[in-house]
């Protein structure tokens, strides 16, 4: 189903009270909540809800799991524009996960022990029961997470190549485009689609065309994120201008 908000403030409350009632309906049942996460510009303002429901409003996040998408490769994770730089400035710095339930990709291993980092990392999704919510973004290739045009049906995570278009849209954060990395370790288009739940956040007249194609253009791997087109369960937040060109 598609959800078309006025403005994406009012859209990201709505995404962080859904995973906010997720949370509370597990826990309620003494249950985990398993979520997988994303960065960038889209999910920003649902986590500063994340935050305040947690400062104000009295929700834990004691009994939730998270993993993310994806993480720049190569990338230690203290430099500044990693990814688990990101979320601890954004979520996690500011609520009561337990460390040892965050995932995040880790770019800094040795390339030699990728294949197995990886594996490893889909095995603790499924040692976890799957997950139960995936929050996702849209990059204008068509991407979700960093499966970029190409990335098949059955693609788990792995290591990828970003597109030329994709760095350039990551170059502010990196002071220029040469400096952004090559390449990427991603959730797989299967990791994603296996998700109980899913919410794909667009944004602004930027993503107004990729937005069209995502949702009513044909099912290819061209546009990764025409694969969630025919899934059930699979909800879109968009706001005013992101849909604008939608029929
Ligand atoms: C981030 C991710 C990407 C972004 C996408 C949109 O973890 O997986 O797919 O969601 O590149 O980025 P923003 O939200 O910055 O436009």
């Amino acid at each position: 189903s598609v959800k078309i908000y006025a403005d994406c403030k009012d859209a990201s409350l709505y995404v962080a009270q859904r995973i906010a009632d997720l949370i509370t309906k597990k826990g309620s049942k003494g249950e985990k909540t398993i979520l997988g996460l994303a960065t960038g510009s889209s999910p920003k303002q649902v986590y500063q809800e994340l935050v305040r429901l947690h400062k104000n409003e009295g929700l834990s996040f004691k009994n939730v799991i998270t993993f993310n998408l994806d993480e720049y490769y190569p990338m230690q994770p203290i430099e500044e524009q990693s990814y688990v730089s990101f979320m601890n400035k954004n979520l996690f710095d500011h609520i009561d996960i337990l460390p040892q339930n965050i995932h995040i990709p880790d770019g800094s291993i040795a390339l030699e022990n990728i294949a197995a980092y990886c594996r490893q990392y889909e095995q603790n999704i499924a040692n976890c029961g799957g997950l139960d919510f995936q929050l996702l973004g849209i990059g204008r290739t068509g991407h979700i997470g960093f499966n970029e045009p190409g990335a098949l049906l059955k693609s788990i995570t792995r290591l990828v190549t970003l597109n030329d278009l994709t760095r350039e849209d990551a170059s502010a954060d990196f002071g220029g485009k040469e400096k952004v990395p090559v390449q990427a370790i991603t959730m797989g288009i299967k990791t994603i689609t296996q998700a109980r739940e899913i919410v794909l956040l667009a944004w602004s007249s930027r993503k107004a065309g990729i937005v069209k194609q995502a949702l009513e253009g044909n099912i290819t791997a061209d546009v990764p994120a025409t694969y969630l087109q025919h899934l059930p369960n699979v909800e879109y937040v968009l706001d005013t201008e992101a849909a604008s060109l939608l029929t």
